[in-house]
């Protein structure tokens, strides 16, 4: 792993909490990647993250798009969302990192916080937006912001497009696997890990393209259905956290421990809340055929190589979670308007070429798809590098 540019720990004078921020690398000057926050996060945490979002950038890289990459960087707050200090604690990290974010850090929602409480902390802390970084690279800036705005202010069956675009890539990226390997999405199943932003729209769409969902876990368990949750109406009950209100559950859902969701029957797992969620010691309960990444850095290297001899593939987070990150960035450069058809339409187009690409790499390389996105990615940072300079 290369050096990152920047990489700083902050120490709240109040609670004595830290705060992260890590700037891989910029790209035409700007640096792109969102903040999380959770108890225990680490600077190690967010220096991996932050090397995500460069190769996530450089995966999306479409000579011909209006939106050309940024360089990748990542923020983390070491605190519980829930406790009643998390708010003021990420007002002053903001007002702390703020010359960051006004010069080139651009950021968003991650784990723990939502895009509605990052925009009223970063107006709280001083600054016009959590992307002004990137203005001066647009052509024009006031069309840019309106299509953005517009664009979040789409709902689609009461979830806004910005919460649904990276869960459509997710779920892009298992019919891809599945279309690969000529298993119908009828009869598949599959347990998700968090409900939240990825998690809730990865298990909307996938049940939209005719799967079945049995499982979804979120911070107090799982909940369970051999033959299928009512995923509509576990979304409608969900709290700002992305914690499901148990009163919702029909009479026949089960519930189980935390971690049951791992170990069910199904054939898609889709790991959509923390880091490290599987490891050696818990990777040998693991049923599914198919592990699919939506949160960052599930998986960790040790037990991937078990899960791989044992042939459960794994789709690597930087390319399966890319979603949310190229839409921001599609819409604000304007490759699509603010219109949820328009960017279900490209998210679905990109995320499936990519998987199609990388399943092809590992093919041809006899490697994991992992290794096979950091060969492309490896591939195509020179060419950026070439186009706009190292820092330029
Ligand atoms: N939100 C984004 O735009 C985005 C984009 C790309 C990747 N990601 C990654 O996706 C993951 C989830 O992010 P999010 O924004 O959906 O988070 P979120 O805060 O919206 O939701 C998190 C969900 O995970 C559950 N959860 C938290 N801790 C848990 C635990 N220990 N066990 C079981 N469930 C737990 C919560 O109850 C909630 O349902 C993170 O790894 C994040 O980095 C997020």
């Amino acid at each position: 792993m290369t050096t990152p540019l920047l990489s700083l720990t902050w120490t709240d004078h109040v609670t004595g909490r830290q705060g992260f921020l890590v700037v891989d690398r910029l790209v035409r000057g700007v640096a792109s990647g969102g903040l999380r926050m959770r108890p225990g996060c680490t600077l190690d945490e967010v220096a991996g993250l932050a090397r995500g979002m460069t190769m996530k950038e450089a995966l999306h890289y479409d000579p011909a798009a209006r939106y050309v990459p940024l360089g990748g960087a990542k923020g983390g707050i070491d605190c519980d969302p829930r406790a009643p200090e998390a708010y003021p604690l990420l007002v002053r990290y903001l007002r702390a990192v703020r010359p960051y974010v006004e010069s080139f850090w651009t950021t968003g929602e991650d784990l723990g916080l939502s895009q509605d409480l990052v925009d009223r902390a970063a107006a709280e802390a001083g600054l016009v937006s959590s992307i002004q970084a990137v203005y001066p690279l647009l052509d024009d800036e006031a069309a840019a912001r309106r299509r953005l705005a517009d664009a979040f202010a789409v709902e689609v069956d009461g979830i806004g497009l910005d919460e649904l675009a990276g869960g459509c890539g997710v779920a892009e990226s298992v019919l891809a696997a599945l279309d690969a390997a000529s298993v119908p999405y009828a009869g598949t199943r599959v347990a998700v890990q968090g409900l939240g932003t990825m998690g809730g729209a990865t298990a909307r769409f996938l049940t939209r393209a005719g799967l079945t969902v049995v499982a979804v876990a979120d911070i107090k368990g799982t909940v369970y259905h051999p033959a299928g949750l009512d995923v509509e109406a576990l979304l409608a009950a969900r709290d700002a956290h992305g914690t499901v209100d148990r009163s919702a559950l029909r009479p026949a859902d089960r519930e189980l421990p935390g971690d049951a969701w791992l170990s069910l029957d199904v054939e898609v797992l889709v790991p959509a809340a923390v880091s490290y969620a599987i490891d050696t010691g818990n990777q040998e309960r693991i049923r599914a055929r198919w592990i699919v990444e939506a949160a960052n850095m599930p998986v960790l290297p040790a037990a991937e190589a078990l899960l791989a001899a044992r042939g459960v593939t794994v789709l690597p987070d930087v390319v399966v979670n890319s979603g949310t990150n190229a839409w921001w960035w599609w819409t604000l450069f304007g490759d699509i308007g603010a219109d949820a058809d328009e960017a279900f339409t490209h998210i679905r187009r990109s995320m499936r070429g990519l998987v199609e690409q990388l399943l092809a790499r590992a093919e041809a390389d006899g490697t994991s798809p992992r290794a096979a996105a950091h060969a492309l990615v490896a591939d195509r940072l020179p060419v950026i590098a070439e186009r706009f300079g190292r820092y330029r």
